[in-house]
């Protein structure tokens, strides 16, 4: 059975996709700190202009505890190298404001205390200027060391960590605009016309077949010389069941028939906590869906629809009609586990995917157009060790309480995947591009 033709997946993902399952040989630390110098400069601007069509005010909003504002985004990933590498490896570096490592420290409690999380949105102060001449302070220091020609492998691996870390906040300052956004009753657009890709590229119709894997003792985890995280590793073995993988996400259209099916009225299908969520946020479809209602312009109704001509969603081009072949997203992973439990299906492992990514004919058809939840809780693998120093705390400390998703989404950065990748949210999360692919016992 093949697999259907591509999804609209950027050639320059699949390029690295495709180069990170060769074994290459391992570069000198000149050659690394040669295309470090290079794809710093390349993410480090890719982040501003990502963000320049908004305004100051729209820099420095945040809408609920979870998310950050653009502002701090900002500041947080140049603190991140300017704290990791300029301050412990570039000698005579002098800090831009001592008091920016209080104020943009997210979480590092090797570093003590920090401003509270909830609070990001009261800082007016640096303004967005200031954040912005923040940034090119640090980013002349690290030309400057970058363009030395040869570091060392330690610091060309915190510079690498650094702009994985960028990569990563670049696709949070999407998810996070875009719901400070949908709070403004206006449903402003965050992305302008022809600005990059677009959260409406339609992805082409194909039916849903099954994709049989026979199990087996499989190998699990990143292995090579290419950056990866920690959590990514070690490579182990693991027992798989004969399973099926669906072929493709599923669509709006799917998800409408759950709703239509009284999915989000009927317990059978949820686990308790997610029965619960329903019934104490008045869940009745994904997060940014609004039942269209002509009296109302830009008032969010309750009621739920039967038919996908009943909703309006909200998306960083603004409010649009559902397409019904799009893969759904901004599930909770309590929704993508009812939905699969309606369905006679189940969501896959995190083992189940990646076996499956290894497998099938190229990584093209299983990094989707949206992260994808799995039955697999965030814990470490057989063996996981944190790295050592401060970037200790980067992953360990938050294997607990949260469920990894695989693949990525459409705003996730060119280059930053590989079917390794382990992303993790709490099972309430709603603001992320998360969807759902199904599984099942073969
Ligand atoms: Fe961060």
């Amino acid at each position: 059975m093949g697999m259907p033709k591509s999804v609209n997946r950027p050639e320059p993902l699949l390029r690295v996709l495709k180069a990170t399952s060769r074994s290459a040989a391992r570069p000198t630390d000149a050659e690394t700190t040669a295309a470090l110098a290079h794809k710093y400069r390349t993410l480090r601007g890719a982040s501003l202009q990502l963000v320049d069509h908004l305004s100051p005010e729209d820099q420095c909003i945040q809408s609920m505890a979870d998310s950050s504002p653009i502002k701090w985004h900002l500041a947080h990933t140049t603190w991140f190298f300017e704290t990791l590498v300029l301050k412990a490896h570039l000698p005579g570096y002098r800090d831009f404001d001592p008091r920016f490592g209080y104020l943009f420290n997210s979480y590092y409690e090797a570093l003590g205390s920090r401003h509270a999380r909830p609070q990001r949105g009261m800082l007016t102060r640096p303004s967005l200027a200031e954040v912005n001449a923040y940034r090119e302070h640090v980013d002349r220091a690290a030309h400057s060391m970058l363009d030395r020609g040869s570091l060392s492998s330690e610091v060309n691996w915190l510079i690498e960590l650094g702009l994985n870390h960028e990569q990563q906040h670049q696709e949070l300052m999407l998810t996070d605009i875009k719901h400070a956004f949908w709070l403004n009753p206006l449903r402003p657009a965050v992305r302008m016309p022809g600005c990059g890709r677009s959260e409406a590229s339609k992805a082409p119709t194909s039916p849903m077949t099954w994709q049989r894997s026979l199990g087996g003792v499989r190998q699990i985890g990143h292995h090579g010389n290419a950056f990866a995280f920690d959590n990514e590793t070690p490579r182990h073995a693991v027992l798989l069941q004969p399973f099926s993988l669906a072929s493709r996400l599923v669509t709006n259209a799917e998800y409408v028939d759950f709703i239509r099916d009284g999915g989000y009225r009927d317990p059978r299908w949820w686990l308790s906590d997610g029965w619960g969520c329903v019934q104490s946020q008045g869940w009745t479809a994904p997060l940014y869906w609004e039942v269209v209602d002509e009296g109302r312009v830009g008032g969010r109704a309750s009621a739920p629809g039967g038919r996908i001509d009943d909703y309006r969603i909200f998306t960083l081009d603004g409010m649009r009609d559902p397409d019904p072949d799009q893969a759904v997203t901004h599930l909770s992973y309590y929704e993508a586990s009812a939905f699969a439990s309606w369905a006679g299906a189940r969501l896959p492992t995190e083992f189940e995917w990646e076996a499956a990514a290894e497998s099938w004919s190229g990584v093209e058809p299983i990094c989707a157009d949206a992260w994808q939840w799995t039955r697999s809780s965030y814990d470490p693998y057989p063996g996981y060790k944190p790295w050592a120093g401060l970037a200790g705390e980067y992953n360990g400390k938050f294997m607990v309480g949260q469920q990894v998703l695989r693949g990525g989404s459409f705003a996730t950065p060119s280059g930053h995947l590989r079917i390794t990748y382990r992303n993790f949210f709490p099972p309430g999360a709603r603001w992320q591009f998360s969807g759902l692919r199904l599984a099942r016992d073969a």
